[in-house]
């Protein structure tokens, strides 16, 4: 068996569009590609890959999954074969383990791990809006700044008590195990002591890309040069610093769509940007940058624009890092900002257009700008010359591309006005010590299959519109959508009036979405018709029930194959325009006015209607004639169905057209 690590590792690793692209030829299109099916004979692409949410889906065969399930369909492969590919393809080392006692239990440390971090994420933020010394310490410091209430809130900041134990003996009277607070590092245990490692700090969390909070980067409130400013959350097995960029979670839909990813510092910056309007930043919160959090940026652009303090001090030293980035195959640009500036200081100080126009007309492209910038230090110093001519030669030679290196080599010698031959030269040379690379080689294997079609065979077939079906998908649409979002309900209750009578009256209630269809439909004590789509809803409800937050592409991973598919299917739809005539089919569509608690009611209404009315067809199916037939017990309940149907049509506020 291979081991849940590597197999998490490769997911992890793996770039759908990436691996596809050794396939099929991909064009972006908005915030996807776009390619010619490998599964059918066709002129026009209807092959779509999401980047972001790292799926597939082929309109013109109906297929579509995660990374894995293609290599499934295209190449025939098995799941640990595809598994295998992959880590091959990524240089991950596969191992191979029977999951012990042992590991199951970390698996579920991990988990624990999560929650506590959850929670503590939900507790500092509560305190900053609604505790008194959050509000009159933590919230005017995050409003001196400049940041609303909203930006507040999408960044879930939050304010850390300034007492010794606060967030520890809350998580404690809440039953959160103190074993997990110590491995996330919110507490310090010494001895029979416990504190927290937070005090009196701003806190903002640290997510992953999908979502999940890992750690906590606390600031104290003043500007004491003495005392670090920030604390941050350790290493854990949850919170490794080397894989994560903050802001990454908020700004990955917006990278892919510009694609192009904006690099700064700190915390301050991606959420002052943020506030200005542009959302596709992310930090390396003050350290270099590592070769993951560059691949985490390459799934979702090639293109990412470093930005600089206005301090001139720290260039130089930041700018050798900028070669991992080429080598990523990455194109990089850098944009300085003027002398005692930051990106928090000077997006605060200009309008969302200023910022834009200073961006676009100030980042210049890496090499060129190393070039110059290094030109001015040498000057007329020979010896720095030729330093620096094998600088920027290790710079160019990290590029993959080697139309591109060309084009580098040119312009950096007529930058450094020297001749093009002895940058050749030095490049050969640094080249040559490069050709063990087995990965690239690899890679070229790969690229010679690329045009490989595979026909497939069973076309979909088209498919009557079916409102069933097309209810009970719209409902794990809605699921996948909002089912974690919470949202107020009218519910019916009876109650005594004045007067002593027990009388209907509505009352409005918070729900999660997916607590309320669960509930509306155990009402009924009905099931979705569709065997699939019961399968993948019943998975969905367990899921959230387990998990405290829902992103798809963690829960994804985790589904079966064949309900991925179909779960992919629904996502990739809701790309594309929409496809189905809704209000032809007496369907909802959902309005632009309409809270999502408004729209899911209904559909929730309109599902129950047809699967009661259902329930009526097979009971009056059932219905048996013959002297010694009794059907009065089938009668009865056929009779409170239709009660039942009736009451949702008034509910609804329409007429149900069959029943009228
Ligand atoms: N950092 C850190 N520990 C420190 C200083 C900095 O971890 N003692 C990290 C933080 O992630 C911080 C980033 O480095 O966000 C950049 O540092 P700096 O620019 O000093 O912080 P800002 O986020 O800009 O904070 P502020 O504007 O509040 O000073
Ligand atoms: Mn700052």
């Amino acid at each position: 068996m291979i081991a849940k690590t590597t197999i998490d590792t490769v997911f992890e690793t793996a770039r759908v569009e990436e691996v596809i692209g050794d396939f099929v030829q991909l064009k972006r299109a908005g915030s996807n590609f776009k390619g010619l099916s490998p599964f059918s004979d066709e002129r026009s692409p209807s092959f779509m890959v999401s980047p972001v949410k790292q799926i597939w889906k082929d309109f013109s065969s109906g297929k579509g999954g995660n990374v894995v399930a293609f290599l499934m369909e295209h190449e025939h492969f098995t799941y640990p074969e595809a598994i295998r590919y992959l880590a091959k393809k990524y240089n991950i080392e596969i191992e191979e383990t029977e999951q012990s006692q042992e590991e199951k239990a970390e698996a579920n440390e991990k988990e624990s791990m999560y929650l506590v971090s959850e929670f503590a994420k939900r507790y500092f933020h509560d305190i900053l809006l609604n505790n008194e010394e959050g509000q009159a310490i933590g919230y005017s410091y995050f409003k001196e700044r400049g940041f609303t209430n909203e930006t507040i809130k999408k960044f879930e900041l939050g304010y850390s008590p300034d007492t010794w134990d606060a967030l520890t003996k809350e998580a404690l009277g809440k039953g959160y195990n103190l074993d997990y607070l110590e491995k996330t590092g919110l507490t310090i245990v010494k001895e029979d002591k416990q504190f927290d490692r937070f005090k009196g700090r701003v806190m903002f969390p640290i997510q992953s890309m999908s979502g999940r909070t890992l750690g906590f980067g606390g600031r104290i409130l003043g500007n004491d040069k003495k005392a670090a400013k920030y604390m941050n959350s350790p290493e854990s097995d949850i919170y490794h610093k080397s894989k994560v960029l903050y802001g990454i979670f908020h700004a990955k839909q917006s990278i892919a769509k510009q694609d192009n990813c904006y690099l700064v510092e700190g915390y301050t910056d991606v959420i002052q940007f943020h506030q200005a309007g542009i959302e596709n930043v992310v930090a390396s919160s003050g350290t270099a940058l590592t070769p993951d959090q560059i691949r985490l940026v390459n799934r979702l652009t090639k293109n990412i624009t470093v930005l600089f303090d206005g301090d001139a001090a720290g260039l130089r030293a930041s700018i050798r890092g900028i070669d991992l980035i080429l080598e990523e195959g990455m194109n990089v640009k850098v944009c300085t900002f003027p002398q005692g500036e930051d990106p928090d200081s000077f997006a605060r100080k200009n309008s969302y257009d200023e910022l834009v126009r200073y961006l676009d007309a100030n980042a210049k492209d890496f090499i060129q700008f190393k070039a110059s910038l290094l030109m001015d230090e040498s000057q007329n110093d020979p010896v720095k010359k030729a330093s620096l001519i094998r600088d920027m030669v290790t710079s160019i030679s990290k590029i993959p591309d080697r139309i591109q290196r060309e084009i580098y080599l040119q312009e950096t010698a007529r930058t450094m006005d020297i001749s093009e031959q002895v940058l050749v030269n030095t490049l050969a040379q640094l080249i040559q010590k490069d050709v063990a690379d087995t990965g690239k080689k690899q890679k070229q294997e790969q690229k010679e299959k690329a045009f490989e079609v595979v026909k497939n065979e069973n076309p979909e077939q088209a498919r009557r519109i079916d409102v069933l079906y097309e209810l009970e998908r719209k409902i794990i649409e809605i699921l996948l959508l909002y089912g974690n979002m919470t949202e107020e309900f009218e519910d019916v209750i009876l109650r005594a009036n004045a007067e002593g009578e027990i009388e209907e009256a509505t009352e409005k209630k918070e729900y999660k979405v997916y607590q309320r269809i669960y509930l509306s439909l155990q009402e009924d004590e009905v099931e979705l018709a569709n065997p699939l789509f019961r399968d993948i809803y019943n998975d969905m409800v367990n899921y959230f029930h387990q998990n405290e937050s829902f992103n798809t592409e963690h829960y994804l991973m985790h589904l079966a194959p064949e309900l991925a598919q179909e779960v992919t299917d629904i996502l990739m739809y809701e790309e594309r325009e929409v496809l189905h005539n809704w209000e032809g089919q007496n369907i909802i569509v959902k309005q632009k006015d309409q809270t999502v608690g408004q729209y899911v009611s209904e559909t929730i209404l309109t599902l129950r209607w047809y699967l009661v009315d259902r329930i009526i067809e097979e009971l009056k199916g059932s219905i048996t004639s013959g002297p010694d037939s009794d059907n009065t017990e089938t009668l009865s309940m056929a009779m409170d169905y239709y009660k039942l149907i009736n009451s949702f049509s008034s509910k609804l506020g329409r007429v149900m057209s069959r029943y009228s």
